[in-house]
């Protein structure tokens, strides 16, 4: 693969960003939500930009030692290449940095890509929030990696 980069999400990044949103999410973040989210001081959000061009991104919101990871998005074209893994621990490892030593997030107890994803990283299933989707409804999984300090 040409050189990924992955660095801190920019206004100018929206658009793209937006439109990787839309394709995969039913229920999707508006551009005011990422324009206000990447505002505040409390929170994290990369992309990954290949050839110029966004190919994912990921983002949390850290409270003290604790981050959730609240999005994570990969082109539908350009999945399976370890974009998604890039951006989770430059997330992790920057967030470490800030001093987040335990990550949470939720998924659908389907999406089996993210699941393995987040359990080769270190996450563990913490248990199910039921009903916690809509579009269509369906229980998440809670997830935690903590670090061992
Ligand atoms: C989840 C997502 C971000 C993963 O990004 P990605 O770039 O495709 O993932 P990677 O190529 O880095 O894969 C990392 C690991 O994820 C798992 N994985 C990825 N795609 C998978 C698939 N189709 N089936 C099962 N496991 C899969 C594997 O464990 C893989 O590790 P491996 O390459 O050693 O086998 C991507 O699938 C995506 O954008 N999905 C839609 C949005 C979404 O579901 N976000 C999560 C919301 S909680």
């Amino acid at each position: 693969m040409s050189k990924l980069i992955i660095r801190q999400m920019e206004e100018g990044d929206l658009s793209q960003v937006c439109a990787i949103e839309e394709e995969t999410f039913s229920m999707p973040w508006s551009r005011k939500s990422f324009q206000e989210t990447i505002s505040y001081y409390h929170t994290l959000f990369l992309v990954a930009e290949l050839e110029g061009k966004i190919a994912g991104y990921a983002g949390c919101y850290q409270s003290l030692e604790e981050a959730e990871i609240t999005n994570i998005a990969v082109k539908r074209e350009l999945r399976g290449q370890g974009i998604g893994r890039k951006l989770l621990m430059e997330l992790m490892r920057l967030g470490k940095e800030r001093g987040a030593f335990a990550y949470t997030l939720e998924v659908r107890v389907s999406n089996q890509a993210a699941i393995h994803l987040y359990e080769s990283l270190g996450f563990i299933s913490f248990g199910i929030r039921k009903n916690f989707y809509e579009r269509p409804r369906e229980d998440a999984m809670i997830m935690w990696r903590h670090w061992e300090v």
